[in-house]
């Protein structure tokens, strides 16, 4: 063992009993809704999550359902989420389930560490809040949380700083409230233990025991090294309408939103002479051409830097894009699912 985490235990578990946030995968800790909630949760906000959580339950009322939707439906229930990857191993995964272990997730580690996209954090997450399983469940919060209390300079972006710290809370896992200790870690995390700037010590159950507090290395720890610069991309995005249609295309190349609809774009900043030009060479004949507003979306290892424009068609010609259909209103809300990097050009239908 390389640090024992044993005294935090009670400490924590009284603080989430008086200060856990009341949230719907929490009240009714069922396995499938525990499996959804904690993807949803990877990359993004409880408050953000809780709408989306509600939305897809309701559509997707148990893993049956999630086996058998079709992609358009799904991606259009993940659109604003982000990291789409997620909701195609989810729908995976859930074909396993039905296949392998009748509809029902397994309250087995391994056997849950064996579906696409459990890893080992969501593995003890679910193990431990749905089934009880005296399993660790280490991600980013928890890391910061006892890293600090551990007062170690170890790099936490490191995997094998995460399964030491993962073996260190096996041995001490309190086998009558695993889910509730993992999630109180969790919670301190998010909301008083939080990353840049200070965190709340004066509001944490386990300041006594917290070696960055006596020590005042909060600002050192975690240790993180910065991640390399993103790349930056330059696109013109067109907003194509022709008799209150849209233009939209599937995006087929491997990679980034691999197989979500997009507007057409190029890889360039076009000015407003340029797309005009553009129009002839492309036998376009245009009603009406206006630049919209730039904007630029942050994605992980990359940044979109964006300018738009619509035009507004005379009449429908082949567009010079792969894979465009024309969608109505209702459709590009109802059935096609955009992704969020496209969120400024949504205007006219949203
Ligand atoms: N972040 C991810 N999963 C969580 C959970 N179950 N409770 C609190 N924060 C979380």
């Amino acid at each position: 063992m390389t640090y024992d985490y044993s005294e935090t235990i009670d400490y924590l578990l009284d603080w989430f009993d008086l200060n856990a946030r009341i949230l719907a995968w929490r009240e009714n800790p069922k396995p499938y809704y525990v499996w959804i909630s904690e993807i949803m949760l990877q990359q993004t906000r409880v408050e953000a999550v809780k709408g989306y959580f509600d939305r897809f339950i309701t559509a997707l009322p148990d893993i049956k359902a999630l086996a058998e939707v079709d992609e358009d439906r799904l991606m259009k229930l993940w659109e604003g989420l982000g990291y789409y990857n997620r909701a195609r191993s989810l729908q995976k995964a859930a074909s396993i389930v039905m296949e392998e272990f009748h509809g029902e997730l397994p309250a087995d580690y391994e056997q849950l560490l064996s579906l696409p996209g459990i890893g080992s954090y969501t593995a003890g997450a679910i193990g431990s809040i749905a089934f009880g399983l005296p399993v660790p469940a280490v991600d980013g919060n928890v890391l910061r949380v006892l890293k600090r209390v551990a007062g170690s300079f170890d790099d936490i972006t490191k995997e094998k700083v995460k399964k030491e710290l993962e073996k260190d809370l096996l041995m001490i896992m309190p086998k009558d409230r695993p889910g509730d200790y993992n999630q109180s870690l969790m919670e301190l995390g998010a909301t008083i233990c939080i990353p840049n700037g200070k965190p709340l010590c004066d509001k944490c159950p386990i300041m006594h025991l917290c070696k960055a507090f006596h020590q005042d290395l909060t600002d050192q720890i975690p240790v993180k090294p910065k991640k390399k610069a993103r790349v930056v991309e330059e696109k013109t995005v067109f907003v194509f309408e022709y008799k209150k249609k849209y233009a939209i295309r599937k995006r087929v190349e491997k990679g980034l939103l691999h197989g979500l609809w997009e507007l057409p774009n190029v890889p360039e900043t076009f000015s407003y002479d340029k797309v005009q030009d553009n129009m002839l060479q492309w036998n376009l004949e245009c009603e009406l051409v206006t630049k919209m507003k730039e904007s630029k979306h942050i994605f992980s290892h990359r940044e979109w830097h964006m300018t738009g424009y619509y035009i507004r068609l005379n009449k429908l010609e082949q567009l010079p894009f792969d894979n465009v259909i024309w969608a109505d209103k209702e459709e590009l809300n109802k059935v096609y699912s955009l992704p969020t990097a496209f969120e400024a050009y949504k205007g006219m239908w949203k």
